[in-house]
């Protein structure tokens, strides 16, 4: 049997990779922009640490965790998320606290806690369109001031990104979960409403009848889609608090001139949320629908259950295969690659020596330079630089060295010209222009 990738784990090879690292690099300026700094936390974690703030009623703790005894016999958890685990690592050094107070204190000037990340998360789904097994991740949260202005932000911040990477005709949904005695509320609503109609529902729908009965409105099948939208309304259960806290929110939205569609069945699967979730979804170009390209919302209860002190956060993050596929089909990606500036092209065995050398100054020079290092047929040197999208040639012949001069050729406009190697950096300087050369050291 031939080497085979994992069922639903891919490879980012190469020019993908590319894509990823420039998303991964806007995602990453702009979270700086806002304030935030980026946490590196483990893959791996204890499981009870999932338990305990993703939920135990939540589709991705009862049945998508890769989890598995380690050989100390501990129950790890390959994580499905970030969040829990950044709220682990808060907690565990008591990031909110300084040293000389006691557990539970802390002061407010270290709040909020703002941390981005990025990585690979696990989740055992069955794999299709836009869904995988290993995926990709980056978000934010924001820990420790309870504001819907933070909430706001949280959003905002969001939007940004996706506006820098070139999307448009985005659909940003948005609900209010309210707070805990709203959500109490609504729940014994949905479960008296459902319970008449649980007979002719899905499998899944009655479990999530006992274990979480706002997650019947995200049920996927149609039968049950028709019976959830005669369910009670989120927004009639809503506290007077949490409903002025949701207006806020969509009014600071409004003066950003950030469009949102209110949509009552968003639920997320998730059990940590309460007040603000909201999702952002878009079609690509080739109507492929590969489901919401982030995720997040307002949590109140998280740093408590890990055993820290009662602090609310919010947070989001972005699913990478996702923003890459729409980018990728609506050719957002597309003039990403720059290509080499020099491919150096040793002409005879005599020249190799001094060749590698002058690569080897290119690059120090602060120019993307490469050369097969061997003295091959000068026709395939020239198709090896137009596979590399070469802009120049820099051909290296014996005769011309001992003169202390190559040949330079722009391989787009297939100009040639002799240049004194001596001059080299000044003649290229000038080739790629000052500010490129600028932009080219400050990369290294
Ligand atoms: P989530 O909605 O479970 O939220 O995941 C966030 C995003 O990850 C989704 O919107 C989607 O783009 C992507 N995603 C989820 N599952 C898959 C999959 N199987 N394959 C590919 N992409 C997928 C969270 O994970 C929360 N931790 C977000 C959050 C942060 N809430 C507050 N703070």
């Amino acid at each position: 049997m031939p080497a085979i990738a994992v069922k639903g784990t891919h490879d980012i090879l190469g020019k993908e990779a590319d894509g990823y690292r420039y998303i991964e690099r806007v995602f990453e300026a702009v979270a700086q922009l806002y304030g935030y700094q980026e946490f590196r936390i483990p893959t791996l974690e204890y499981t009870d640490v999932f338990n305990r703030s993703t939920g135990e009623g939540s589709d991705v703790v009862r049945k998508e965790m890769y989890t598995f005894l380690d050989k100390g016999n501990r129950s790890v958890t390959m994580r499905p998320e970030f969040t829990a685990g950044v709220a682990r690592a808060i907690v565990e050094h008591k990031l909110y606290a300084t040293e000389d107070l006691p557990l539970k204190a802390y002061y407010t000037e270290d709040l909020p806690i703002k941390c981005f990340y990025y990585g690979p998360v696990f989740r055992y789904e069955r794999p299709q369109l836009g869904r995988y097994r290993q995926f990709h991740q980056a978000g934010v949260e924001c820990i420790g001031v309870n504001s819907a202005r933070f909430d706001a932000e949280c959003i905002c911040l969001a939007m940004q990104v996706l506006g820098m990477l070139g999307f448009k005709g985005l659909h940003l949904k948005i609900n209010s979960l309210g707070d805990e005695a709203s959500r109490k509320a609504y729940r014994d609503a949905l479960k008296a409403y459902f319970a008449e109609h649980i007979d002719d529902m899905c499998a899944d729908c009655h479990e999530r009848l006992e274990l979480n009965p706002m997650r019947i409105l995200d049920c996927k099948v149609e039968h049950d889609q028709e019976i959830a939208k005669g369910a009670p309304k989120m927004k009639d259960y809503l506290s007077e608090e949490s409903e002025k806290r949701f207006y806020q929110t969509l009014s600071i939205l409004n003066d950003m001139d950030i469009e949102y569609e209110i949509d009552d069945s968003l639920v997320r699967g998730l059990d940590y949320y309460g007040e603000v979730v909201f999702e952002v979804h878009a079609i690509s170009k080739t109507g492929a629908d590969y489901g919401a390209l982030l995720g997040g919302g307002h949590y109140d209860g998280l740093l408590e259950a890990l055993g820290g002190p009662q602090m609310a956060g919010v947070g989001f993050a972005f699913g990478l295969e996702r923003i890459y596929n729409v980018m990728k089909d609506d050719g957002l990606l597309d003039d990403l690659e720059e290509g080499l500036d020099i491919y150096v092209m040793p002409v005879g065995e005599s020249v190799l020596d001094e060749s590698f050398e002058l690569v080897s100054a290119i690059r120090n020079m602060g120019y993307t330079c490469d050369s097969p290092l061997a003295a091959i047929k000068l026709g395939s040197q020239f198709k090896k630089a137009a596979k590399k999208k070469a802009h120049y040639a820099l051909i290296v012949g014996e005769e011309e060295l001992q003169r202390g001069v190559a040949q330079l050729k722009d391989l787009e406009k297939q100009e040639q010209k002799e240049i004194s190697l001596e001059n080299l950096e000044e003649e290229l300087d000038s080739l790629f222009g000052e500010d490129e050369h600028e932009h080219h050291h400050h990369e290294e």
